[in-house]
C-alpha cells in the first residue's frame, strides 16, 4: 500500500500484482477461449460492426466508472469497502461499463471490450478480486432501426449470442433487473444443467448516459458479463482459483480447444485435495468492514483459502461490543496441504486480526 498526502490506498499487494496478468489475452487460457467464443458470434453476424478493445488501462477515473453511468453518490459500490482506489479520484475498474462513454466520446458507436476488473469482496469458490469482463455496446443512427425497438433488437442480438455460445438448443430467459445506466434492464438467464443461471446483464442505454457521451438524443444498448462466469458455466470448471493456477493437470485440458468448436469439452477435475477448516473468533474494533478482513486474509493466505464463513455473531449487550467467529476453509487445488503450513497462516491471520484490523482475539 503507498500513501498521497492522507489518503492511503486500499489496494493490497496481492491484488496489485495480478493487474497485468490479463488472463483474456492469454493464449489457451479458458478465459480467452470464452472471450473469443464470444467474438466470434459478433464478427460472424455483424462483420466489422463491433471493434475490439481488450488492452484498456484497469485504472480509471470515479468519473468514469461511476459519474458518467449515474451511478448514485451514496451508491455501496462507491465506498472504499467495495471498491480499490489507487487516490481519490481513480480506481481499479469496477466493470467494463467504466469504457462506455470514453470510447463512445472518441466517436467508436459500437464496441467490444474485454479485461481484468476489480472488486473486494467475500472469498468462496466463485468469488475472486480479480476477474474478467465483457461489454459490449451498440449506439444506432437516427432512422437505422426502421420499425424495431431497441429493445427488440437488444434481446434478438443478444438471444442469438447465447445460442451461439451454449448451443442453439439451449433454453433462455429474460429476467427484469435494475442498473443505474440502462432502462429497462434485464438479465438473460440459460438453463443449464437443468438450472437457471444467469450469463449477462444487459439493457436500453440511459439518454443522460449519452448525453455524458456527447451524443444527445441518440438511441443504443449495452450489455457485460462475467468471463469467469462463462467459463465455470461451460466448460464445468469448479472453482475460480484454478485459472489463477500453473497446474498443468488444469491447462493441458484446454490445448488447442478450438472457441467455435459445437461442442466444448467438458473440465475433468484431479483428484480434489481435502480441505481443512480453522475457525477465528474476536472482538470488532469500532470501524469494522469484513472485506478488510477477506483482503487481510487473502494477502497472508493466498490463493490456499477457499471459503470464508460468518459462523457466529454475538452482541454483548452490556459492554456495547460485537464478536464474530469466522471459518477459514483451506484447501490447495494442486496439493495437500501440511496441518502446520495451515497453522503458520492461520496464526498470521490472528496477529494481524488484532494488529492490523485493531480486533480483539477471544
Ligand atoms: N456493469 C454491470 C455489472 O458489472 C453489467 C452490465 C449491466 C453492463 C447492464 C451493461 C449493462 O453494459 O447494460 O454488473
Amino acid at each position: 500500500m503507498f500513501q498521497t498526502g492522507k489518503f492511503v490506498s486500499n489496494i493490497t499487494p496481492q491484488v496489485a500484482s495480478k493487474i497485468g496478468a490479463n488472463l483474456h489475452l492469454v493464449k489457451g487460457h479458458p478465459i480467452r477461449i470464452v472471450k473469443e467464443r464470444v467474438y466470434n458470434f459478433f464478427k460472424k453476424y455483424q462483420p466489422g460492426r463491433f471493434p475490439v478493445f481488450d488492452e484498456l488501462n484497469p485504472y480509471v477515473s470515479v468519473k468514469d466508472n461511476f459519474d458518467d453511468l449515474l451511478i448514485p453518490q451514496d451508491h455501496p459500490s462507491r465506498r472504499m469497502a467495495d471498491t480499490y482506489y489507487a487516490d481519490t479520484s481513480t480506481v481499479l475498474r469496477t466493470h467494463t461499463s467504466a469504457h462506455q462513454t470514453t470510447l463512445l466520446r472518441s466517436g467508436c458507436d459500437s464496441f467490444l471490450v474485454s479485461g481484468p476488473c476489480f472488486r473486494r469482496d467475500s472469498i468462496d469458490g466463485s468469488h475472486y478480486p480479480v476477474f474478467h469482463q465483457m461489454e459490449g455496446v451498440r449506439v444506432f443512427d437516427e432512422d437505422a432501426l426502421g420499425e424495431q425497438t431497441v429493445a427488440e433488437h437488444l434481446q434478438e442480438t443478444l438471444t442469438a449470442m447465447t445460442k451461439h455460445v451454449f448451443g442453439t438448443e439451449v433454453e433462455t430467459r429474460w429476467v427484469d433487473e435494475y442498473f443505474p445506466f440502462t432502462d429497462p434492464s434485464w438479465e438473460l438467464e440459460v438453463k443449464f444443467n437443468g438450472e437457471w443461471m444467469e450469463v449477462l446483464g444487459c439493457g436500453v442505454i440511459q439518454p443522460r448516459v449519452l448525453e455524458n457521451s456527447r451524443l444527445p438524443g441518440r438511441s443504443g444498448w449495452a450489455f457485460g458479463q462475467g468471463l469467469e462466469r462463462l467459463a465455470m458455466i461451460l466448460f464445468g470448471i469448479p472453482d475460480i482459483r484454478l485459472f489463477w493456477s500453473a497446474d498443468e493437470r488444469f491447462f493441458k485440458q484446454f490445448v488447442g480447444v478450438d472457441p467455435s468448436a459445437e461442442r466444448l469439452p467438458r473440465f475433468i477435475p484431479f483428484s480434489a485435495f481435502p480441505p481443512t477448516s480453522r475457525d477465528v473468533s474476536f472482538w470488532l474494533p469500532a470501524q469494522y468492514n469484513a472485506h478488510d478482513l477477506y483482503d487481510l486474509i487473502r494477502a497472508l493466505g493466498g490463493d490456499l483459502v477457499e471459503d470464508v464463513k460468518e459462523i457466529d455473531h454475538f452482541d454483548d449487550t452490556r459492554s456495547g461490543r460485537t464478536a464474530k467467529c469466522y471459518r477459514l476453509v483451506y484447501r490447495s487445488m494442486e496439493r495437500t496441504l501440511e496441518t502446520e503450513e495451515v497453522n503458520h497462516i492461520q496464526n498470521a491471520i490472528r496477529v494481524a486480526i488484532q494488529d492490523k484490523l485493531g480486533g480483539v482475539l477471544r
